[in-house]
């Protein structure tokens, strides 16, 4: 039994898609959270921009005293996942891996779509795990950057989504994929959009769920599971006042958090 909270956290409010899920898979575990609202997004940035934030992130998450961190967000899970295992002394879990898991489970026809940000899909992380778990599966990778535009914005449902979601998917669609993998956390507060622009024949793959399987079994397998009856506390940090933080909080965990603004460059 271990109190410690986990840390987990993303370059905005992307990561409360993983957050949602660890409240389910592990309701009692205690969270600290951080969304870099100052800084994102991360998909657009360098390999080492993403990692010299991400070592930010983990060090402010320590003096939190958090028993693991989870890596919330694609770009930095493929982009950094290596050095920061390298650098701290805790576990560090990334949403690929998961991810590549839950589209190999997904796909009957080996057809496997994966979206992205520019930088995710630069780094080939996802194609790179996929070959080398099962060489028949074609992969076809796309960036949907403005994606996350567009849910840091709220508009998740609108014209403009639609619009954007049908000009990136429509190529993917053509290539008879059977599964697509949301490669951002972003995109699942787009799923409604995205999965009316694919329709039912493509499903529609969230590492999150996988991701919160994984760490269950970690933390049950290291004797690091919170415990007994008592209510977990949830606690929310961002680098940048914003009102969508809020608004995507209350939408994504039907609960309003007020977050507190810290200063990541100090760390
Ligand atoms: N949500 C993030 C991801 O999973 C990053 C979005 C961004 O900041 O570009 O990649």
């Amino acid at each position: 039994m271990d109190k410690r909270p986990i840390g987990i956290f993303d370059s905005g409010v992307g990561g409360l898609t993983v957050v949602k899920q660890i409240m389910k898979t592990l309701p009692n575990e205690n969270i600290i959270y951080f969304g870099d609202t100052a800084r994102l997004p991360y998909g657009t940035k360098s390999k080492k921009t993403v990692t010299k934030f991400s070592k930010q992130i983990v060090r402010f998450l320590l003096t939190k005293n958090v028993k693991a961190v989870i890596i919330a967000c694609n770009t930095a899970s493929s982009n950094s996942l290596e050095e920061l295992r390298q650098t701290f002394d805790i576990p560090i879990f990334g949403v690929i891996v998961p991810g590549v898991e839950e589209a190999i489970h997904c796909t009957k026809n080996k057809k496997v779509g994966i979206i992205g940000t520019t930088s995710t899909i630069r780094s080939k992380a996802y194609e790179t795990l996929l070959a080398q778990a099962d060489s028949s599966i074609e992969v076809y990778a796309k960036p949907c950057p403005l994606f996350v535009s567009l849910v840091e914005e709220g508009w998740t449902e609108n014209m403009v989504a639609k619009l954007t979601a049908k000009n990136y998917l429509t190529d993917l669609i053509e290539k008879e994929i059977d599964s697509l993998v949301l490669g951002c956390t972003h995109y699942p507060l787009l799923k409604r959009c995205i999965g009316e622009t694919v329709g039912n024949n493509i499903k529609l793959v969230d590492p999150a769920k996988a991701t919160a399987r994984m760490v269950k079994e970690f933390l049950a397998k290291h004797k690091l599971l919170q415990q007994g009856e008592t209510v977990a506390e949830r606690y929310f940090y961002i680098s940048d006042d914003t009102d969508t933080f809020s608004n995507m909080c209350k939408k994504a965990l039907k609960k309003e958090y007020i977050p507190e603004v810290i200063d990541i460059e100090a760390y």
